[in-house]
């Protein structure tokens, strides 16, 4: 098949290196060269250590060679399918999306790599609304597994399963929602963690590092929140956190991670954010082996968000710890991880932040009920799951 990925940054690059691996000609456009040939570079190195461990058998320059740069749309007028992963600002996903329904054949399908903008909202910049679609990758797309599949109200059918069938032909898991929500599944959860995380700081119950050791090491989670809010970006948390509050979804209160937005301390890709990254290159955060912090706490705000999701029908249980697992690396799933901590605890610290005054922290009737039936979790033989 025959792809255009529009913008060649952390995401663009690696979505446009995953379908050149699957052998796929891809055009990727950006708006300057100095970009591009950044991009290339990105590309070469992380084919090369895929090649180097034999995940990939193709000489590295071969799947290069698929890749063709160009600062200009022209290039899109004979591709199949159109990938955009452009800065999360709504008037430049509308340029692009007007350039490729101008260009493009009438029968490719426009995808959005959007981490929290809506899909429908995308959709009616086109003349093939039915064609538009949600494909979230998670970074790096290259070793994440997920792709959530997000159809808006226009999308049709057909366009929804030649998604499904892509992502699972490029060896993903895709995740399909039933009816689109602000920030999908995994970036309204990773929302729900910052929050909590942030509430914990700001309030004065735990250090940064204090709650990214109890992500690492109590929970297993690859990284802490703060480290992972680092990795993605700082300015790209902001704006995903303000995408999705501003489209209903209830907010905490929290200073930190825009004052740093402010300062230009952005996380990996600046050097500096909650931790230092010397020459903006990933390097594990070095943190304290032992934390104060309760995970059923931790946890409690990103469970009633899943319990949301599911309530209204939206993913099944099973699904949002897909999500988690394959585009967040967790060890288990969320609510695999909720029945083991108890869905009582996971209550009582809802109840607690709440009574203190936050009304983001309000129970979903789901988890109440749960409780009020004895559905505790794996202690008590059924949760989010039944266990023997
Ligand atoms: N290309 C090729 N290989 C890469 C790579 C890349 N771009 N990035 C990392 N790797 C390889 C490394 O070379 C290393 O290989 P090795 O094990 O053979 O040495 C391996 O991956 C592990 O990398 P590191 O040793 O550097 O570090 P870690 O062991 O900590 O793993 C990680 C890195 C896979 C990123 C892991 O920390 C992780 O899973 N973190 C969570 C990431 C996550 O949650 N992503 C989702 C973010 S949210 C999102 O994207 C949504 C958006 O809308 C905001």
């Amino acid at each position: 098949m025959k792809f255009a990925v529009v913008g060649s940054g952390t995401m663009g690059h690696g979505i446009a290196e995953v379908l050149a691996i699957y052998g796929h000609q891809v055009k990727l456009i950006d708006i300057s060269w100095d970009i591009l040939n950044r991009a290339k570079q990105r590309m070469e190195e992380s084919i090369r250590k895929f090649y180097e461990k034999g995940t990939v058998k193709e000489d590295p320059s071969v799947i290069l060679s698929r890749i063709e740069m160009s600062t200009s749309y022209d290039v899109a007028k004979d591709i199949d399918f159109a990938i955009e992963a452009v800065p999360e600002i709504l008037d430049l996903k509308r340029k692009v999306f007007q350039s490729l329904d101008e260009i493009a054949p009438k029968e490719a399908i426009l995808a959005t790599n959007t981490s929290s903008i809506p899909i429908s909202e995308i959709a009616e910049f086109t003349s093939r609304k039915d064609k538009v679609i949600g494909m979230h990758f998670f970074n790096p797309p290259q070793i994440m597994k997920l792709v959530e599949v997000i159809p808006s109200k226009y999308t049709s059918e057909d366009t929804a399963n030649k998604t499904v069938e892509l992502a699972r032909s490029l060896g993903k898991v895709p995740v399909k929602l039933r009816i689109e929500v602000p920030g999908f599944i995994g970036n309204r959860i990773f929302l729900r963690l910052m929050q909590e995380a942030c509430r914990e700081v700001e309030s004065g119950e735990a250090s940064i590092e204090e709650v990214d050791s109890c992500a690492r090491n109590k929970i297993g989670l690859p990284m802490g929140i703060f480290e992972l809010s680092d990795y993605v970006g700082l300015d790209i948390d902001v704006d995903l956190w303000e995408n999705i509050v501003k489209r209903g979804t209830s907010d905490v209160p929290c200073k930190l991670f825009k004052e740093k937005v402010a300062r230009k301390e952005l996380g990996v890709k600046s050097g500096k954010g909650f931790y230092e990254y010397p020459g903006n290159k990933y390097l594990k955060v070095k943190l304290p082996a032992t934390s104060k912090v309760d995970p059923a706490r931790l946890l409690s705000l990103a469970v009633n968000e899943a319990a949301w999701l599911v309530e209204n029908n939206i993913v099944k249980p099973s699904e949002v710890d897909d999500v988690m697992k394959y585009g967040y690396n967790f060890p288990k799933g969320l609510l695999e991880i909720a029945d083991e901590l108890g869905i009582d605890n996971i209550l009582r610290n809802l109840e607690d932040i709440y009574n203190k005054g936050y009304s983001a922290y309000k129970p979903q009737d789901l988890l109440v009920k749960m409780v009020k039936e004895g559905k505790v979790g794996k202690k008590s033989g059924e949760g989010f799951y039944k266990y023997a």
